[in-house]
């Protein structure tokens, strides 16, 4: 039996984990005012008290245009506070297995980016995460980095995924607005948390894309959240979705247009394709219910 280590223990992966089917495995869930990645003392002792051989970092700061103006916090949690867990870990043969984000492409790209594409960060968001995931590749050959995208599920107390904003929008009466040029890969949580496991009994090390299959506008996305939210019985009916382009909400902030990614490297270590996300909305519609 191994001991796991988990951080960011109430955000959504970390729910989605701790849900999975049980292993042989000892999971140690530790959220933020435990095991805070701005504060090395603290994770050092947690990592020592818990002498995990598996430290799984779910923990970040996530709010992407929050991160221009907390430039030095959202660093610090994405950057600075994963290279000191990578280094810890490497230093004690501890495997650590960390998130990054499709933000890392600038979007120029328009076909689905593999993991030998170079990034080219756009945001401090972005820039935060890159260095954080090139830290921990850096810091050991046995660290396993998954980049993933619009990451949804259900979750007892959390409601800031997009299907969420959707669904209250429409509650509140207000005017639904979508980007048409804004193309990426909307991935569920459960899946992510199950290929999470998987990779940890074979083990695998280094860069993987870790998305669904099926590559969606933020436009068609909506307009599917609200066509199967109807079909759950969640709103009485789909109100219209006026389909716009990025540039229309004005944002000082650049943000890549297209960022999907081939999920082909993980879904041939795994030896299935990995399915598109369309259940998993359905789940997740079904236990908003
Ligand atoms: N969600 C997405 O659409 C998406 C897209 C691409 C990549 N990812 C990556 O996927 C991974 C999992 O994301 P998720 O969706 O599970 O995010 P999440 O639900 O936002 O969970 C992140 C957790 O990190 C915690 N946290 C924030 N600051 C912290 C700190 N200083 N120390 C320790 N914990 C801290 C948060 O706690 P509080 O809530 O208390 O702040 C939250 O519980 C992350 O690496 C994320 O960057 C997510």
């Amino acid at each position: 039996m191994r001991r796991i280590l988990i951080t960011g223990g109430d955000g959504l992966l970390a729910h989605a984990l701790r849900t999975a089917p049980p292993t042989d495995d000892e999971l140690f869930f530790l959220s933020r005012q435990d095991f805070d990645l701005t504060n090395p003392g603290q994770m050092q002792r947690h990592l020592d008290r818990v002498d995990p051989q598996i430290v799984i970092n779910t923990a970040a700061y996530n709010l992407v245009d929050r991160c221009e103006q907390e430039r030095e916090l959202s660093w610090a949690i994405n950057a600075t506070g994963p290279e000191f867990l990578a280094c810890r870990c490497a230093e004690n043969s501890r495997q650590l297995i960390h998130f990054s984000t499709d933000y890392v492409f600038d979007g120029a790209k328009k076909s689905p980016y593999r993991e030998t594409d170079p990034a080219h960060p756009l945001n401090r968001y972005a820039a935060g995460k890159y260095a954080g995931e090139q830290a921990v590749l850096r810091a050991s050959p046995q660290h396993l980095v998954l980049r993933t995208s619009w990451v949804f599920d259900w979750h007892p107390t959390q409601t800031k995924t997009f299907v969420h904003t959707v669904l209250r929008a429409v509650r509140e009466g207000r005017p639904l607005r979508s980007t048409t040029d804004q193309v990426s890969v909307p991935t569920f949580a459960t899946d992510l948390a199950r290929w999470t496991l998987e990779l940890i009994r074979r083990p695998a090390a280094g860069l993987f894309h870790a998305v669904n299959d099926e590559a969606v506008s933020r436009f068609e996305w909506t307009k599917i959240i609200l066509e199967e939210a109807v079909g759950a019985g969640l709103i009485p009916a789909a109100p219209p979705v006026e389909p716009v382009l990025g540039s229309f909400f004005n944002s000082a902030m650049r943000r890549p247009d297209y960022t999907v990614m081939s999920n082909e490297k993980l879904a041939r270590l795994l030896g299935c394709t990995l399915g598109s996300w369309r259940n998993g909305l359905r789940k997740m519609l079904a236990q908003m219910k």
